[in-house]
Protein backbone atom coordinates (compact mmCIF):
# COMPACT_ATOMS: atom_id res chain seq x y z
CA UNK A 1 0.00 0.00 0.00
CA UNK A 2 1.37 3.23 -1.37
CA UNK A 3 1.25 5.56 1.98
CA UNK A 4 2.18 9.45 2.10
CA UNK A 5 4.59 10.47 5.07
CA UNK A 6 1.81 11.31 7.04
CA UNK A 7 0.22 8.29 6.63
CA UNK A 8 3.20 6.38 7.32
CA UNK A 9 4.67 7.58 10.23
CA UNK A 10 1.44 6.89 11.90
CA UNK A 11 1.48 3.51 10.64
CA UNK A 12 4.92 3.55 12.50
CA UNK A 13 3.36 4.30 15.22
CA UNK A 14 4.51 7.72 15.83
CA UNK A 15 1.13 8.90 17.11
CA UNK A 16 0.61 5.82 19.25
CA UNK A 17 0.33 2.24 19.23
CA UNK A 18 -3.84 2.47 18.99
CA UNK A 19 -3.48 5.23 16.01
CA UNK A 20 -1.01 2.68 13.83
CA UNK A 21 -3.32 -0.19 14.35
CA UNK A 22 -6.70 1.54 12.91
CA UNK A 23 -4.29 2.92 10.26
CA UNK A 24 -3.41 -1.40 9.71
CA UNK A 25 -6.74 -1.89 9.84
CA UNK A 26 -7.64 0.48 7.03
CA UNK A 27 -4.86 -0.79 4.99
CA UNK A 28 -6.50 -4.41 5.42
CA UNK A 29 -9.88 -2.98 4.25
CA UNK A 30 -8.38 -1.28 1.52
CA UNK A 31 -6.36 -4.30 0.59
CA UNK A 32 -9.67 -6.86 0.13
CA UNK A 33 -10.72 -4.65 -2.69
CA UNK A 34 -7.56 -4.03 -4.60
CA UNK A 35 -6.44 -0.60 -3.28
CA UNK A 36 -2.99 0.36 -3.63
CA UNK A 37 -2.71 3.81 -2.15
CA UNK A 38 -4.76 5.74 1.07
CA UNK A 39 -6.44 9.35 -0.09
CA UNK A 40 -6.40 11.93 2.66
CA UNK A 41 -9.77 12.84 3.73
CA UNK A 42 -10.90 16.68 2.29
CA UNK A 43 -14.38 16.58 3.72
CA UNK A 44 -14.76 18.81 7.16
CA UNK A 45 -16.73 16.17 8.87
CA UNK A 46 -17.26 12.89 9.41
CA UNK A 47 -20.63 11.18 9.97
CA UNK A 48 -21.47 7.41 11.81
CA UNK A 49 -23.71 5.10 11.32
CA UNK A 50 -23.74 3.99 15.16
CA UNK A 51 -25.82 5.74 16.73
CA UNK A 52 -27.81 3.50 19.43
CA UNK A 53 -26.26 1.82 22.83
CA UNK A 54 -27.48 -1.76 22.22
CA UNK A 55 -26.80 -3.38 25.62
CA UNK A 56 -25.35 -6.35 23.42
CA UNK A 57 -22.63 -4.58 21.65
CA UNK A 58 -20.10 -4.73 24.36
CA UNK A 59 -17.32 -5.49 21.95
CA UNK A 60 -17.50 -2.04 20.27
CA UNK A 61 -17.59 0.20 23.82
CA UNK A 62 -14.61 -1.89 24.53
CA UNK A 63 -13.09 -0.82 21.79
CA UNK A 64 -14.24 2.85 21.60
CA UNK A 65 -12.64 3.00 25.49
CA UNK A 66 -9.16 1.47 24.03
CA UNK A 67 -9.64 4.44 21.56
CA UNK A 68 -9.82 6.87 24.01
CA UNK A 69 -7.51 5.80 26.70
CA UNK A 70 -4.83 5.48 23.78
CA UNK A 71 -5.57 9.09 22.60
CA UNK A 72 -7.29 8.12 19.03
CA UNK A 73 -9.60 10.94 19.05
CA UNK A 74 -11.45 11.76 15.90
CA UNK A 75 -9.39 13.70 13.74
CA UNK A 76 -12.01 15.70 12.45
CA UNK A 77 -15.72 16.49 14.10
CA UNK A 78 -18.68 14.07 12.87
CA UNK A 79 -22.45 13.73 13.14
CA UNK A 80 -24.19 10.24 13.82
CA UNK A 81 -27.53 8.48 12.61
CA UNK A 82 -30.55 9.10 14.98
CA UNK A 83 -30.88 8.00 18.09
CA UNK A 84 -33.04 5.15 18.87
CA UNK A 85 -35.88 6.51 21.33
CA UNK A 86 -37.76 9.28 22.27
CA UNK A 87 -40.37 9.27 24.88
CA UNK A 88 -43.05 11.15 22.99
CA UNK A 89 -43.22 8.27 20.48
CA UNK A 90 -45.63 5.84 21.86
CA UNK A 91 -44.94 2.56 22.91
CA UNK A 92 -46.66 0.47 25.78
CA UNK A 93 -45.29 -0.81 29.02
CA UNK A 94 -43.51 -3.79 27.72
CA UNK A 95 -41.96 -1.95 24.90
CA UNK A 96 -40.94 0.83 27.14
CA UNK A 97 -39.24 -2.15 29.28
CA UNK A 98 -37.68 -4.22 26.72
CA UNK A 99 -36.12 -0.79 25.15
CA UNK A 100 -34.85 0.34 28.86
CA UNK A 101 -33.15 -2.86 27.97
CA UNK A 102 -32.26 -3.46 24.68
CA UNK A 103 -30.44 0.84 24.69
CA UNK A 104 -29.54 0.37 28.19
CA UNK A 105 -25.83 1.60 26.83
CA UNK A 106 -27.16 4.71 25.49
CA UNK A 107 -25.84 7.63 28.27
CA UNK A 108 -22.23 5.20 28.31
CA UNK A 109 -22.56 5.34 24.10
CA UNK A 110 -23.50 9.25 23.66
CA UNK A 111 -20.45 10.00 26.50
CA UNK A 112 -18.04 7.91 24.22
CA UNK A 113 -19.16 9.78 21.13
CA UNK A 114 -18.89 12.84 22.50
CA UNK A 115 -15.18 12.59 24.08
CA UNK A 116 -14.26 10.82 20.26
CA UNK A 117 -15.47 14.42 18.52
CA UNK A 118 -19.53 13.93 17.57
CA UNK A 119 -20.09 17.80 16.24
CA UNK A 120 -22.70 18.73 18.68
CA UNK A 121 -25.00 17.37 21.19
CA UNK A 122 -27.74 17.42 18.56
CA UNK A 123 -26.28 16.29 15.55
CA UNK A 124 -27.57 12.46 15.17
CA UNK A 125 -29.63 12.05 12.24
CA UNK A 126 -28.92 10.80 8.79
CA UNK A 127 -29.97 13.72 7.06
CA UNK A 128 -26.98 15.65 8.08
CA UNK A 129 -26.36 17.55 4.95
CA UNK A 130 -29.14 19.59 5.35
CA UNK A 131 -28.08 22.99 5.60
CA UNK A 132 -29.74 23.35 9.27
CA UNK A 133 -27.18 20.85 10.58
CA UNK A 134 -24.23 22.00 8.75
CA UNK A 135 -22.16 18.68 7.32
CA UNK A 136 -22.53 19.36 3.71
CA UNK A 137 -19.32 18.23 2.04
CA UNK A 138 -18.28 20.12 -1.05
CA UNK A 139 -18.11 18.52 -4.73
CA UNK A 140 -14.91 16.02 -4.89
CA UNK A 141 -14.76 16.26 -1.59
CA UNK A 142 -13.35 12.70 0.20
CA UNK A 143 -15.26 11.29 3.07
CA UNK A 144 -15.11 8.80 5.87
CA UNK A 145 -18.99 8.55 5.90
CA UNK A 146 -21.66 5.07 6.64
CA UNK A 147 -25.02 5.47 6.64
CA UNK A 148 -26.11 4.11 3.20
CA UNK A 149 -28.53 7.04 2.50
CA UNK A 150 -26.46 9.89 3.66
CA UNK A 151 -23.53 8.00 1.61
CA UNK A 152 -25.43 7.92 -1.47
CA UNK A 153 -26.72 11.28 -1.10
CA UNK A 154 -23.24 12.41 -0.59
CA UNK A 155 -22.24 11.06 -3.90
CA UNK A 156 -24.90 11.71 -6.10
CA UNK A 157 -26.29 15.12 -5.11
CA UNK A 158 -23.07 16.90 -3.42
CA UNK A 159 -20.79 15.25 -5.63
CA UNK A 160 -18.41 14.15 -3.07
CA UNK A 161 -16.61 11.07 -2.70
CA UNK A 162 -17.34 8.14 -0.39
CA UNK A 163 -17.48 4.52 -0.44
CA UNK A 164 -20.14 2.34 1.34
CA UNK A 165 -18.41 1.87 4.44
CA UNK A 166 -19.34 -0.23 7.53
CA UNK A 167 -19.54 1.12 11.17
CA UNK A 168 -16.43 1.58 12.80
CA UNK A 169 -14.38 2.25 9.69
CA UNK A 170 -15.94 4.94 9.58
CA UNK A 171 -15.04 6.54 12.66
CA UNK A 172 -11.10 5.26 11.90
CA UNK A 173 -10.91 6.93 8.55
CA UNK A 174 -11.97 9.93 10.73
CA UNK A 175 -9.42 9.46 12.90
CA UNK A 176 -6.50 8.96 11.25
CA UNK A 177 -7.82 11.30 8.55
CA UNK A 178 -7.68 9.16 5.35
CA UNK A 179 -9.54 6.03 3.51
CA UNK A 180 -8.24 3.87 0.84
CA UNK A 181 -8.85 4.45 -2.40
CA UNK A 182 -10.96 2.14 -4.48
CA UNK A 183 -14.46 1.60 -5.58
CA UNK A 184 -16.58 5.13 -5.57
CA UNK A 185 -13.52 7.15 -4.62
CA UNK A 186 -12.42 6.50 -8.37
CA UNK A 187 -13.47 7.76 -11.48
CA UNK A 188 -13.56 4.73 -13.23
CA UNK A 189 -16.20 3.62 -10.38
CA UNK A 190 -18.07 6.50 -10.70
CA UNK A 191 -19.00 5.35 -14.17
CA UNK A 192 -22.73 4.33 -14.67
CA UNK A 193 -23.03 0.31 -15.10
CA UNK A 194 -27.00 0.73 -16.26
CA UNK A 195 -28.85 3.39 -18.28
CA UNK A 196 -32.22 3.71 -16.64
CA UNK A 197 -35.05 5.10 -18.32
CA UNK A 198 -38.57 6.62 -16.91
CA UNK A 199 -41.24 6.49 -18.96
CA UNK A 200 -44.14 7.64 -16.57
CA UNK A 201 -47.38 9.29 -17.02
CA UNK A 202 -46.61 11.46 -14.28
CA UNK A 203 -43.61 11.91 -11.56
CA UNK A 204 -43.12 8.57 -10.13
CA UNK A 205 -43.05 8.63 -5.82
CA UNK A 206 -39.40 8.92 -5.36
CA UNK A 207 -39.51 5.65 -2.73
CA UNK A 208 -41.06 3.29 -5.54
CA UNK A 209 -38.81 4.18 -8.17
CA UNK A 210 -35.75 4.26 -6.24
CA UNK A 211 -36.65 0.92 -4.54
CA UNK A 212 -37.26 -0.48 -8.12
CA UNK A 213 -33.78 1.10 -9.57
CA UNK A 214 -32.10 -0.53 -6.10
CA UNK A 215 -33.67 -3.93 -6.77
CA UNK A 216 -32.56 -4.49 -10.62
CA UNK A 217 -28.72 -2.74 -10.19
CA UNK A 218 -28.30 -3.54 -6.73
CA UNK A 219 -24.97 -2.27 -5.85
CA UNK A 220 -24.08 -0.84 -9.52
CA UNK A 221 -24.02 2.44 -10.84
CA UNK A 222 -27.28 3.77 -12.36
CA UNK A 223 -27.54 6.61 -15.11
CA UNK A 224 -30.84 7.81 -15.09
CA UNK A 225 -33.12 9.52 -17.84
CA UNK A 226 -36.61 10.78 -18.03
CA UNK A 227 -36.63 12.29 -14.30
CA UNK A 228 -35.14 15.97 -15.11
CA UNK A 229 -37.77 16.84 -16.97
CA UNK A 230 -39.46 17.09 -13.18
CA UNK A 231 -37.43 19.69 -12.18
CA UNK A 232 -36.01 22.63 -13.00
CA UNK A 233 -33.05 22.36 -11.36
CA UNK A 234 -31.01 21.17 -8.14
CA UNK A 235 -33.46 23.23 -5.79
CA UNK A 236 -34.68 22.00 -2.42
CA UNK A 237 -37.56 19.97 -3.15
CA UNK A 238 -35.62 17.90 -6.35
CA UNK A 239 -33.16 17.69 -3.37
CA UNK A 240 -35.67 16.13 -1.18
CA UNK A 241 -36.79 13.95 -3.36
CA UNK A 242 -33.55 12.25 -4.54
CA UNK A 243 -32.80 12.21 -0.51
CA UNK A 244 -35.96 9.65 -0.61
CA UNK A 245 -35.36 7.84 -4.23
CA UNK A 246 -31.53 7.47 -2.63
CA UNK A 247 -32.28 5.49 0.50
CA UNK A 248 -34.82 3.71 -1.40
CA UNK A 249 -32.13 2.93 -4.32
CA UNK A 250 -29.62 2.10 -1.75
CA UNK A 251 -32.00 -0.20 1.31
CA UNK A 252 -33.52 -2.19 -1.63
CA UNK A 253 -30.36 -2.80 -3.55
CA UNK A 254 -26.42 -1.46 -2.62
CA UNK A 255 -26.77 1.81 -4.73
CA UNK A 256 -23.93 4.18 -3.46
CA UNK A 257 -24.08 6.78 -6.29
CA UNK A 258 -26.56 7.07 -8.84
CA UNK A 259 -26.93 9.90 -11.90
CA UNK A 260 -29.47 11.93 -12.95
CA UNK A 261 -29.06 13.71 -16.31
CA UNK A 262 -29.32 16.85 -16.82
CA UNK A 263 -29.49 17.62 -12.80
CA UNK A 264 -26.52 15.44 -10.41
CA UNK A 265 -23.46 17.17 -10.66
CA UNK A 266 -21.14 14.34 -13.14
CA UNK A 267 -24.27 13.93 -14.75
CA UNK A 268 -24.27 17.83 -15.48
CA UNK A 269 -20.64 17.95 -16.55
CA UNK A 270 -20.26 14.52 -18.38
CA UNK A 271 -23.60 13.56 -19.38
CA UNK A 272 -23.78 10.14 -21.31
CA UNK A 273 -19.78 9.69 -21.47
CA UNK A 274 -20.22 8.22 -17.68
CA UNK A 275 -21.83 5.45 -19.49
CA UNK A 276 -19.49 2.24 -19.13
CA UNK A 277 -18.97 0.65 -22.59
CA UNK A 278 -21.76 -2.37 -22.72
CA UNK A 279 -23.73 -0.74 -19.88
CA UNK A 280 -27.52 -2.64 -19.52
CA UNK A 281 -30.55 -0.62 -19.53
CA UNK A 282 -34.02 -0.93 -17.82
CA UNK A 283 -36.71 0.98 -18.82
CA UNK A 284 -39.31 2.16 -16.35
CA UNK A 285 -42.67 2.71 -16.99
CA UNK A 286 -46.10 2.92 -14.89
CA UNK A 287 -46.73 -0.88 -15.09
CA UNK A 288 -43.25 -1.64 -13.49
CA UNK A 289 -43.75 0.90 -10.80
CA UNK A 290 -46.86 -0.97 -9.93
CA UNK A 291 -45.93 -4.35 -10.07
CA UNK A 292 -42.65 -3.42 -7.61
CA UNK A 293 -45.10 -2.25 -5.25
CA UNK A 294 -47.55 -4.91 -5.46
CA UNK A 295 -44.84 -7.81 -5.21
CA UNK A 296 -43.69 -6.07 -1.73
CA UNK A 297 -44.35 -8.81 1.15
CA UNK A 298 -46.54 -8.34 3.75
CA UNK A 299 -45.77 -10.17 6.68
CA UNK A 300 -48.09 -8.58 9.40
CA UNK A 301 -50.07 -11.60 11.19
CA UNK A 302 -53.47 -9.93 10.04
CA UNK A 303 -53.01 -8.20 7.01
CA UNK A 304 -56.03 -6.40 7.67
CA UNK A 305 -55.27 -5.35 11.29
CA UNK A 306 -56.19 -1.74 11.53
CA UNK A 307 -52.86 0.83 11.60
CA UNK A 308 -51.22 1.21 15.20
CA UNK A 309 -48.65 3.79 14.13
CA UNK A 310 -47.65 5.65 10.88
CA UNK A 311 -43.94 6.24 9.93
CA UNK A 312 -43.24 9.26 8.10
CA UNK A 313 -39.34 10.42 7.92
CA UNK A 314 -36.66 8.01 7.13
CA UNK A 315 -34.57 9.13 5.83
CA UNK A 316 -36.02 11.97 8.31
CA UNK A 317 -37.38 14.92 6.64
CA UNK A 318 -36.64 18.49 5.32
CA UNK A 319 -38.26 21.31 6.93
CA UNK A 320 -39.87 21.93 3.15
CA UNK A 321 -41.53 17.87 3.51
CA UNK A 322 -42.75 19.11 7.19
CA UNK A 323 -44.49 22.01 5.84
CA UNK A 324 -46.38 20.08 3.17
CA UNK A 325 -47.06 17.72 4.81
CA UNK A 326 -48.76 19.71 7.13
CA UNK A 327 -50.75 21.30 4.40
CA UNK A 328 -51.54 17.74 3.15
CA UNK A 329 -52.69 16.70 6.36
CA UNK A 330 -54.71 19.91 7.26
CA UNK A 331 -56.37 20.21 3.81
CA UNK A 332 -57.38 16.39 3.62
CA UNK A 333 -58.65 16.44 7.44
CA UNK A 334 -60.96 19.64 6.57
CA UNK A 335 -62.17 17.75 2.78
CA UNK A 336 -63.23 14.93 5.36
CA UNK A 337 -64.62 17.16 8.13
CA UNK A 338 -62.31 15.72 10.82
CA UNK A 339 -59.69 17.65 12.85
CA UNK A 340 -57.22 15.20 13.60
CA UNK A 341 -55.84 11.96 12.40
CA UNK A 342 -57.43 8.43 13.26
CA UNK A 343 -54.07 6.91 13.34
CA UNK A 344 -51.00 7.39 15.45
CA UNK A 345 -48.60 9.40 12.94
CA UNK A 346 -44.58 10.23 13.75
CA UNK A 347 -43.15 12.37 11.57
CA UNK A 348 -39.58 12.48 11.93
CA UNK A 349 -36.39 14.66 11.26
CA UNK A 350 -33.26 15.85 12.21
CA UNK A 351 -32.59 17.98 15.77
CA UNK A 352 -31.96 21.14 14.30
CA UNK A 353 -34.55 21.09 11.96
CA UNK A 354 -36.81 20.87 14.55
CA UNK A 355 -35.78 23.12 16.21
CA UNK A 356 -36.43 25.94 14.20
CA UNK A 357 -39.67 24.32 12.78
CA UNK A 358 -41.13 24.21 16.18
CA UNK A 359 -40.99 27.96 16.35
CA UNK A 360 -43.68 27.64 13.26
CA UNK A 361 -47.02 27.63 13.45
CA UNK A 362 -46.98 24.90 10.81
CA UNK A 363 -45.94 23.24 14.00
CA UNK A 364 -48.61 23.79 16.20
CA UNK A 365 -51.17 22.69 13.62
CA UNK A 366 -49.36 19.49 12.66
CA UNK A 367 -49.51 18.83 16.62
CA UNK A 368 -53.40 20.18 16.71
CA UNK A 369 -53.88 16.94 13.81
CA UNK A 370 -52.16 14.57 16.43
CA UNK A 371 -48.64 14.15 14.46
CA UNK A 372 -45.92 13.77 16.93
CA UNK A 373 -42.77 15.01 16.01
CA UNK A 374 -39.70 13.15 16.50
CA UNK A 375 -35.98 12.88 16.11
CA UNK A 376 -35.51 9.13 16.25
CA UNK A 377 -34.65 6.60 13.87
CA UNK A 378 -38.42 4.49 13.32
CA UNK A 379 -36.01 1.57 12.23
CA UNK A 380 -34.23 1.32 15.63
CA UNK A 381 -38.11 1.74 17.12
CA UNK A 382 -38.68 -0.77 15.19
CA UNK A 383 -36.36 -3.56 14.96
CA UNK A 384 -36.88 -5.56 17.61
CA UNK A 385 -39.66 -8.49 18.42
CA UNK A 386 -41.60 -6.18 20.50
CA UNK A 387 -42.42 -4.06 17.43
CA UNK A 388 -42.17 -7.02 14.93
CA UNK A 389 -45.15 -7.99 15.32
CA UNK A 390 -47.18 -4.55 15.71
CA UNK A 391 -48.64 -3.16 12.24
CA UNK A 392 -47.34 -0.23 11.01
CA UNK A 393 -47.47 1.52 7.91
CA UNK A 394 -45.20 3.94 6.39
CA UNK A 395 -43.90 6.07 2.74
CA UNK A 396 -40.48 5.08 3.53
CA UNK A 397 -38.95 1.97 1.18
CA UNK A 398 -36.08 1.37 3.66
CA UNK A 399 -38.70 1.00 6.80
CA UNK A 400 -40.58 -1.43 4.17
CA UNK A 401 -37.25 -3.33 3.88
CA UNK A 402 -36.23 -3.81 6.81
CA UNK A 403 -38.88 -4.21 9.34
CA UNK A 404 -42.26 -5.54 9.35
CA UNK A 405 -43.97 -1.99 8.37
CA UNK A 406 -46.33 -1.93 4.92
CA UNK A 407 -45.38 0.51 2.34
CA UNK A 408 -47.68 2.85 1.15
CA UNK A 409 -47.11 5.82 -1.36
CA UNK A 410 -47.86 9.05 0.36
CA UNK A 411 -51.14 9.50 -0.85
CA UNK A 412 -52.43 6.04 0.38
CA UNK A 413 -50.80 6.55 3.74
CA UNK A 414 -52.45 10.38 3.61
CA UNK A 415 -55.98 8.64 3.09
CA UNK A 416 -55.44 5.70 5.53
CA UNK A 417 -54.12 7.69 8.16
CA UNK A 418 -56.81 10.47 7.80
CA UNK A 419 -59.82 8.03 8.14
CA UNK A 420 -59.37 6.33 4.84
CA UNK A 421 -59.77 1.94 4.96
CA UNK A 422 -56.50 0.07 3.99
FE1 LIG B 1 -32.41 7.45 8.70
FE2 LIG B 1 -32.99 5.53 10.38
FE3 LIG B 1 -34.21 5.70 8.11
S1 LIG B 1 -30.98 6.29 9.93
S2 LIG B 1 -32.68 6.52 6.73
S3 LIG B 1 -34.33 7.21 9.75
S4 LIG B 1 -33.43 3.86 9.00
Amino acid sequence: MELTERQQAILDGKEGEVKAKVMRTLIMYGETFGSTRMVDITGEYGHLVTSFGLSVMKPVYDLMDTLIDGGAISGQKFSVDPRPLDGSVPSNLIQNLFFKVMYSKQADYDAQLKKLGILADDAYTCTCYMDEVGNTPKEGDILSWAESSAVVYANSILGARCNRNSGILDLFGSIVGCVPYFGLLTDEGRKADWLIEVRTSKKPEAQLIGSAIGMKVMEDVPYVVGLDKYFGSLDDEAKAYFKDFGAATASNGAVGLYHIENLTPEAKRMGRSLLREGYKTFLIDDEVLENTQRNYPVIWKDKNARPRLAFIGCPHLSRAQLESWEERIGNELKRKGAKKLSIKTVMTAAPAVLKEFRKSDAYKRLESYGVIISYICPLMYMNNPMCGSMPVITCSNKLRTYTSARYFKEDELLAIITGGAL
